[in-house]
């Protein structure tokens, strides 16, 4: 049912809210049997690049700059990756593909996915909207292309690339995804956080979406796990599921700041003891 012969890796992506760190707390639920994978939300793609393939895998999600980079690793890798060893970042470069990135639309697949990719190795905290890292001034003691290592980014883009091979990528709103029947279906379901998303993706969740998705969730019959952050509204709207605080894990978005360390919940309809 499942291929075993899938090597599992990491994105090349850095992500607010990535779960690459937490993944072996995610692994008693990415290992309950099933035939479809789908992930409405995937974000940088930490989860599925980590875990073992299903026999149907979809990935998607509402940013069409995440959606067109996975289309371009899966389909132009190399292309892709004499992109990234032909570049080296500066403050001028950052500069001018910030200035030219409303036409963003105009750029052709492959180019439009390496800038993306560039803003991505090279803002604060991988946030498309950030400042470099080192900000302007480059005075920090971390600098601009402290993340950019091209052997390191081609070596993830290629094996990003075969894990990629015949799963669907699509860039539809998260309900064309939890909605569509199948068969043995689990939905790994990683939404923008209910209280910091805004601050930290360009597409993000009003708290009307957030109870939607609660709705669909309640409605559906594929198994699911949601991770979310812990607070008053998400324990209200899933008080219908099965809601676990996994010990020690705290979310840190900038670990210098404390009042950004939250608490995540896992949220479930499956029927497992967690350790
Ligand atoms: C928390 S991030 C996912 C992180 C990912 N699991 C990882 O580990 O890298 C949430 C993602 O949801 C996407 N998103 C926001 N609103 C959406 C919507 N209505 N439908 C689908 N995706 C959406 C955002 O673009 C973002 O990439």
């Amino acid at each position: 049912m499942k291929n075993k012969n899938e090597k599992n890796t990491r994105s090349p992506l850095r992500f607010p809210g990535s779960k690459s760190k937490v993944i072996k707390k995610l692994h008693p639920f990415l290992s309950i049997d099933h035939d479809e994978y789908r992930e409405p939300f995937v974000g940088g793609g930490a989860i599925f690049f980590a875990k073992q393939k299903a026999s149907h895998n979809w990935l998607n999600d509402k940013d069409e700059n995440i959606t067109h980079l996975f289309e371009v690793m899966k389909t132009q890798p190399y292309d892709l990756c004499e992109m990234v060893l032909k570049t080296q970042p500066t403050v001028e470069l950052w500069q001018k593909y910030r200035l030219e990135r409303e036409q963003i639309d105009l750029y052709d697949p492959l180019e439009r996915a390496f800038r993306f990719l560039f803003f991505n190795r090279t803002n604060y905290s991988g946030i498309y909207n950030a400042n470099p890292i080192g900000g302007i001034e480059q005075k920090s003691q971390y600098k601009i292309f402290c993340r950019w290592n091209p052997e390191m980014l081609c070596n993830l883009i290629l094996k990003c690339s075969q894990k990629l091979i015949d799963t669907r990528i699509t860039n539809f709103d998260f309900r064309n995804v939890i909605t569509k029947e199948g068969e043995n279906v689990f939905l790994m379901i990683d939404p923008p956080y209910y209280k910091k998303g805004s601050s930290l993706y360009p597409v993000y969740m009003t708290p009307e979406e957030h109870l939607q998705l609660a709705e669909l969730l309640r409605e559906s019959r594929h198994s699911f796990l949601l991770t979310i952050d812990d607070c008053p509204e998400i324990r209200e709207m899933y008080s219908w599921a099965q809601i676990i605080l996994p010990r020690e894990w705290h979310y840190t978005i900038n670990s210098k700041k404390s009042d950004n360390i939250g608490k995540e919940l896992f949220i479930t309809n499956i029927n497992i003891i967690v350790p």
